[in-house]
């Protein structure tokens, strides 16, 4: 089995090359540049995989607002040669999505299944969506992922930053902290999705499947969590999207339902218990 990975470098890919099974070529910008069309077929000409699998993106959800061209060229386009180009060879393709097809539903307050309708309120969410359809469209032997609020130890784009990471900066800063509070969705470990990955791809999976930790909460009540696990006493105050006034919207409530991925056997642990699981390796020195 050979299996090309691309956005290798990235925090999920540098969690997932490790885990899958067989020769694994793990691909940077530098071999295949999604924005680029010319880089992509070539290469997996070359290569041969039997699988694709695709964590790269451009996944700077404020920057995309100030450079939409880029984010749907490699979100969209990118995404839709990458999924032609493996069909080309004869390899599956997985890729990564995220909660953020949802949020034009401003009233919802229950998990998000497979079936419901999305509805982006940002150019990374309707970029990614465009993503998804191209992808199956492209190559029938797609499976597309959605997932949440990813963290892992190495940190977005291996540039030493995630969620987690920026809370405990801030708490040794000593500076008070201001988090949303009025997002809701799931906190999803990096290492807990590239394990439940690589089991939902020896079942031969493909469509559209939901994969995030289990449970739900705000990013204030993580940063609290992140900082009542690390034993640290921070100033940390709520605050509405609104006050943050970030470049992009975010959905109120992007919880992913993961019922279709039980069903075929797989769960995930419970939000907190994963973080436990990143502070614990941290401390231990592995991060
Ligand atoms: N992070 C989250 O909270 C989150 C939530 C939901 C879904 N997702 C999805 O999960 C997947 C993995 O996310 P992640 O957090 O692991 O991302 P990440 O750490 O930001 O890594 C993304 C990777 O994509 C590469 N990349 C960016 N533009 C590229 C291009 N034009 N051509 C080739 N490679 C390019 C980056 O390379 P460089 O290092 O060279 O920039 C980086 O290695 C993505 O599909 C993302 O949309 C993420």
């Amino acid at each position: 089995m050979r299996i090309a990975v691309l956005g290798s470098l990235g925090q999920l890919g540098r969690d997932l090359v490790p885990r899958l099974p067989g020769e694994v070529f793990a691909l940077t910008r530098a071999d295949i540049d999604l924005s680029v069309p010319g880089s992509i077929a070539g290469r997996l000409a070359e290569l041969k995989p039997d699988i694709v699998v695709n964590c790269a993106a451009h996944n700077l959800v404020d920057k995309a607002e100030a450079e939409p061209d880029l984010a749907w060229r490699v979100n969209a386009g990118g995404v839709r040669d990458l999924a032609r180009a493996a069909a080309t060879v004869g390899a599956r393709f997985v890729h990564f999505s995220t909660d953020y097809v949802f949020g034009l539903d401003a009233g919802r307050a229950s998990p998000w299944s497979e079936t419901d309708a999305p509805g982006p309120v940002s150019i990374y969410g309707a970029s990614k969506l465009a993503g998804e359809y191209l992808a199956l469209a492209a190559n029938p032997r797609t499976l597309v992922i959605r997932t949440c609020g990813l963290y892992g130890v190495h940190g977005t784009g291996g540039k030493g930053g995630n969620f987690v990471e920026t809370m405990l900066r801030l708490a040794g800063q000593g500076k008070p902290v201001k988090v949303v509070d009025d997002q809701h969705c799931t906190p999803t470990a990096t290492a807990d999705l590239a394990e439940a990955t690589v089991k939902l791809l020896s079942t031969g999976a493909t469509g559209l499947f939901h994969i995030t930790n289990a449970g739900a909460t705000t990013w204030f009540e993580l940063a609290r969590e992140i900082f009542r696990q690390s034993q640290l006493s921070v100033d940390l105050t709520p605050i509405s999207s609104e006050q943050f006034n970030a470049p992009a919207r975010r959905p109120g409530f992007s919880v992913l339902d993961c019922g279709k991925l039980a069903r075929v056997g797989i769960e995930l642990r419970d939000w907190p218990e994963a973080l436990a699981g990143y502070l614990e390796a941290r401390k231990a020195g592995k991060i």
